[in-house]
């Protein structure tokens, strides 16, 4: 059971055990109250979800409540955290009222066997209103995960179903402070309502944006933050569909992780990333009484999204120098010997309707077998839309247990595509729009017409969803699936 009282055990448990350690829980209750680190029960070390409808009044809601969907009373979007080994085990109980609204979570990022992977009907059977499912894995790697549903995920993540999952114990040198902020606007009317999810026209074009943009359900919240810290924030874009460029004003700041993956310290400029992107930054925080920003650069002005704000004696008097993460023991992929897998996105040429869309967009479902509204978009002329989750016709690509390949991604589309894949991780080579510095990755953004070359290792054996992360793309086709065996 996840009750209050655990909750804040945990919490308190957290701020106790991590000493001078600064946590999110220490922040000031009117913008930390709506994310909360959940604890397992404390006799079974058993998490539990149960996915409801909640009315719920966050900070950016302009005093309004409003029918969330969320995995434990009291809390939207929780934070998971676990040690680098722990087990994780969860029980599900899908406590949503509309018929036909199955869930399955898939943990994004997380190299599981197959089976936990979240996907109705490819990996599991769906959790239907008013059933229990399970989920059981030891996170193989350290990282900044999240977790989310897999089917109507439009409109599950506009109702802001959706947590964070952090596996910790990968630093060499302990941080000052650990942040998680997750980034997701909300579609508001001036009544601040839920507008529609999605619209064709939209979902056609680069998807439906928020109104009301947020970081944790906060409109620029303020961090209250120790002076001259080395801070790790973990920054998730967790919003369906827009495309931050994230950079930090008044502070030196790197980036040492991106999807969870330790990588050697970028020194951040700005970094593009698409939904379902993370990275982890080390910034040294101002000094005592200044403030440091967050911000997205991706808008006509630059949007502050976040303060950092500094009070207490420096924590730090050397030189700002971010020191790399603990490197988990990936297979790195042969590349001389790998086999070349050409993937284009592209739209359809139709954008043939399946379905009477007057009757399927909006806030109706979409069916029990997951099927798409629509097919407007592609990957490799298959559009997902013209099938469904309980057929899924053939992979994408049949790839041989171990074998090292090259994927050419190729966006052959005006507009970006966050590309994701299940249960392996990319290495990011070259593009032919820009120079990456070396890292992995399980979501990569293409911008429009660019071709990016990824290196994978297909050492997971299983049925792997690879599709677009803006979900209004994912849902209207540009999502298929590769075999591993
Ligand atoms: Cu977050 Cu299939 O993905
Ligand atoms: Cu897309």
């Amino acid at each position: 059971m996840i009750n209050r009282r655990a909750m804040l055990f945990s919490t308190a448990a957290l701020v106790g055990a991590a000493g001078t350690r600064w946590a999110l829980a220490d922040a000031p209750p009117t913008f930390d109250a709506a994310t909360a680190v959940i604890a397992p029960d404390a006799s079974s070390g058993q998490f539990t979800f149960e996915i409801a409808e909640r009315m719920t009044s966050l900070p950016c809601f302009g005093g309004k409540s409003l029918p969330l969907w969320t995995f434990a009373p009291g809390q939207a979007f929780p934070i998971v955290r676990l040690k680098y080994g722990q087990p994780f085990k969860a029980t599900v109980r899908n406590a949503l009222t509309r018929p036909g609204e199955d869930v399955t979570i898939h943990w994004h990022g997380l190299r599981i066997p197959n089976r936990e992977d979240g996907v109705p009907y490819l990996t599991q059977a769906p959790i239907s209103p008013g059933q229990i499912g399970a989920y059981s894995f030891t996170p193989p790697e350290t990282g900044t995960f999240f977790f989310h549903t897999h089917c109507n995920s439009v409109e599950h993540f506009g109702r802001g179903l959706f947590g964070a999952m952090i596996v910790e114990g990968d630093e060499t040198e302990p941080s000052d402070a650990d942040l998680v902020l997750m980034m997701k606007d909300w579609r508001l009317d001036p009544d601040n309502q839920f507008l529609p999810f999605t619209s064709l026209e939209a979902a056609a074009k680069a998807g439906s944006y928020g109104t009301v943009r947020a970081i944790n359900g906060v409109t620029k919240p303020v961090y209250q933050v120790p002076g001259s810290a080395n801070m790790r924030v973990r920054f998730l874009n967790v919003d369906p569909s827009r495309i931050s460029e994230i950079g930090v004003e008044g502070a030196d700041a790197a980036i040492i992780a991106v999807d969870g993956n330790g990588c050697d310290p970028i020194p951040l400029g700005t970094w593009r990333m698409g939904p379902a992107s993370r990275i982890d930054i080390v910034m040294r925080s101002p000094k005592s009484g200044s403030t440091a920003r967050l911000m997205d650069y991706f808008s006509r002005e630059p949007i502050v999204l976040a303060e950092f704000t500094s009070s207490g004696t420096a924590r730090r008097t050397d030189t700002f120098t971010p020191v790399p993460l603990i490197r988990m023991p990936y297979k790195i992929a042969d590349r001389s010997n790998a086999e070349r897998i050409p993937f284009a996105f592209s739209s359809t040429a139709t954008g043939q309707a399946i379905a009477d869309l007057g009757t399927l967009m909006g806030n109706i479902p979409i069916g029990k077998l997951c099927l798409s509204k629509k097919s407007l978009w592609a990957i490799n002329k298959q559009s997902w839309a013209s099938t469904d989750h309980s057929d899924s016709g053939p992979a994408l690509a049949a790839l041989q247990l171990g074998k090292s390949y090259i994927f050419e991604l190729h966006n052959q589309t005006p507009h970006s595509h966050p590309i994701h894949i299940h249960g392996h991780t990319f290495e990011v080579m070259g593009s032919s729009l820009r120079t990456a510095p070396p890292h992995r990755a399980d979501t990569v953004l293409l911008r429009p017409k660019e071709r990016l070359e990824v290196a994978i290792v297909a050492d997971n054996p299983g049925k792997w969803m690879f599709h677009c992360h803006i979900l209004e793309h994912q849902e209207s086709g540009m999502m298929g699936y590769l075999s591993v065996s």
